[in-house]
């Protein structure tokens, strides 16, 4: 990982190429991201009412924002104009939507001052998306809702794109996590019980990279980056939308970023949705993506060399 491209305008195909090498791209706001956010500040603020989103956490007791949270975030994700949205951004990007599959974009939220970093807006330690079953071929989109600052964005640890960390995702099983963990977010405000992949040695907070664009901004990166919340104490909430894609070629191929160390079975293939007409990944494919990544990235070394 070396290069962060700036609106770097390239086709899909090249792009993907250089996202598995850990390249990171950036695009200023497009048409179909402003619509995106657009449409979330309207959810947020109908949600919080007469108070400021970005404050509204220093005027509530935790279990009522707790609470707001859990009512907003779903209604966003399952809301049909977000899956409306998402397919007009990727469009925007060159994204093939007869071959682009996306899953629903989340909302999160980054409180400050450790007001709340459990369950329904959960602090992410630093991870890869691959220790928790998402496929190698995993594009990852992130897009901040208002205007951040430095201390509200989420950093990548580009170190550790070709270094191992020791952790614990050989016990994550993304069918498992669903039927357990997932239902209980809510629960878990004063601390989370869930079992989460996580690292099992420190990992060097430095060199971090943290990108800022305006609100509506695009990153793009492998799922396969180690890369986390960063702690927030501007005082103010941050609000994000993310989600993720994977091109029906790579996932034919078997195609996609190195693993250095995930190690967790199952997949998620099943939640992406094509762009053209939210359509499932063929059940055989997303079948062969169940043994985890580590058994796939064998497959995928085996299908290069051959
Ligand atoms: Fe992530």
């Amino acid at each position: 990982m070396n290069t962060i491209y700036f609106d770097r305008r390239v086709s899909d195909e090249v792009r993907r190429q250089e996202l598995f090498d850990g390249q990171v791209f950036v695009y200023s706001q497009t048409p179909g991201a402003l619509k995106l956010i657009e449409f979330a500040r309207g959810m947020i603020r109908e949600a919080f009412g007469s108070l400021d989103p970005l404050t509204a956490q220093h005027d509530m007791p935790v279990e009522q924002y707790a609470a707001v949270l859990a009512d907003l975030k779903p209604k966003f994700i399952h809301h049909p104009n977000s899956k409306k949205f998402i397919p007009e951004l990727l469009s925007d990007l060159g994204c093939d939507l007869s071959k682009t599959y996306f899953d629903v974009p989340r909302m999160r939220t980054a409180t400050s001052d450790d007001y709340l970093t459990t369950g329904i807006a959960y602090a992410f330690h630093p991870h890869r998306d691959t220790w928790y079953s998402a496929p190698l071929c995993q594009v990852n989109f992130w897009i901040p809702v208002f205007e951040i600052e430095s201390g509200q964005s989420m950093a990548f640890h580009p170190y550790y794109w070709s270094h191992p960390v020791r952790n614990s995702s050989s016990g994550y099983n993304y069918a498992e996590w669903n039927k357990t963990s997932r239902v209980n977010a809510v629960q878990h405000i004063k601390s989370d019980t869930r079992v989460q992949p996580k690292p099992l040695e420190p990992v060097e907070p430095e060199p971090q990279l943290r990108v800022i664009t305006k609100a509506g901004g695009i990153l793009v990166f492998s799922g396969a980056h180690l890369h986390s919340t960063v702690p927030n104490f501007s005082g103010k909430t941050r609000f994000s939308i993310d989600f993720r894609t994977v091109h029906i070629d790579d996932v034919a191929a078997f195609r996609g970023a190195h693993n250095v160390d995930s190690s967790c079975t199952g997949t998620c293939m099943n939640d992406y949705l094509r762009g053209t007409d939210l359509s499932h990944i063929p059940e055989d494919l997303v079948a062969a993506y169940e043994p985890g990544p580590k058994v796939l990235a064998e497959r995928q070394t085996h299908a290069r060399s051959v």
